[in-house]
């Protein structure tokens, strides 16, 4: 097992040191305790591990990374995380709370919502639709008084639509609240399932490569933007991520993941220049790295 230097320094910011070499065991947790915690989550697939034994210590009101080669295990986490999956092996705490065993929609109560590496829309549904599907997730009238139209259910039906209409409002999508989701370009379909997330009201947010298909100047956009959702949603957010601009711009923590395991963690610069991540992406042996003479 290789050594986790993930810290809280003097001052109290939260900081971390890289790891010398796969495999990590997690930090220590920043005031308050760490939002989500992950010791030693393995997740198999017949053969293949996914995640192998992964301890992570996730901070409070951050935007953070996760990053790593194709097929490295980061989809899987979020899968494990949002109980999509449930692993065979170890244990995960959001905000103190076991999350084993709890089904997604449970998972999504609790505060946590997602976006999907390839897109998901109610690609039928109209852009508003969308988001108000979201906003479900918090409704306090039961299904069967929709057809009885009982005034506690046209309140709130009213209310969500209003609420939906501010978020898209917020995400620069309120003159396409009527169209079609699927015929909005790819950048700002994407937008619209952050939205729908946002819908949930979470506070913690994850995010599969949101960057995915985007020109230059659509990624530049998208890092303000998730710099202002974390702030205005007071939330915090894990992107998964292989634009390394948008990674090295908006994250202020990285964790990097190789074969389903933790091979290092710290601040942007940090990982850019770190030996075992440079080895991890391009496939051979950097100076300093594993396998390097
Ligand atoms: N449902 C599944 N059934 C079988 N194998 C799976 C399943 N989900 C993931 N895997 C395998 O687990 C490994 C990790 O996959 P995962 O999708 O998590 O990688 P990733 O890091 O997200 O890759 P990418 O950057 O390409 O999206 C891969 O070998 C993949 O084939
Ligand atoms: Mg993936």
């Amino acid at each position: 097992m290789s050594e986790c230097t993930l810290a809280e320094d003097n001052a109290g910011r939260f900081t971390a040191k890289t790891l010398h070499g796969p495999g990590g065991s997690g930090g220590v947790a920043p005031p308050g305790g760490p939002l989500l915690e992950l010791s030693g989550v393995t997740m198999r697939f017949g053969g293949v591990t996914a995640i192998d034994d992964l301890s992570l210590k996730i901070p409070p009101q951050k935007v953070v990374g996760l990053i790593g080669p194709n097929g490295a295990g980061k989809t899987t986490v979020f899968n494990v995380v949002t109980g999509f999956y449930q692993p065979q092996e170890g244990r995960l705490e959001f905000e103190g709370q076991p999350l084993a065993g709890l089904p997604p929609q449970k998972i999504c109560a609790l505060g946590i919502a997602r976006t999907f590496q390839n897109i998901r829309l109610f690609a039928g549904g109209t852009v508003l639709d969308n988001v108000m599907v979201g906003c479900h997730v918090r409704r306090k009238a039961r299904w069967w008084m929709a057809p009885l139209c009982l005034p506690v259910f046209l309140r709130e039906e009213k209310s969500i639509k209003e609420k939906s209409y501010a978020l898209l409002e917020r995400v620069g999508l309120a003159r396409a609240a009527r169209e079609k989701a699927n015929s909005l370009p790819y950048g700002a379909q994407r937008r619209l399932e952050i939205a729908r997330a946002l819908a949930t009201e979470p506070s913690f947010l994850l995010l599969d490569e949101p960057a995915a298909g985007m020109n230059p100047q659509e990624s530049e956009d998208l890092m303000h933007f998730i710099a202002k959702i974390r702030e205005e949603f007071n939330l915090s957010i894990l992107m998964i991520e292989h634009d390394m601009k948008v990674v090295m711009g908006v994250c202020s923590h990285i964790w990097v993941l190789d074969y389903g395991r933790l091979i290092a963690e710290g601040g942007p610069e940090e990982i850019r220049n770190n030996p075992w991540v440079i080895t991890a992406y391009l496939g051979r042996p950097a100076e300093g790295g594993p396998h390097s003479a």
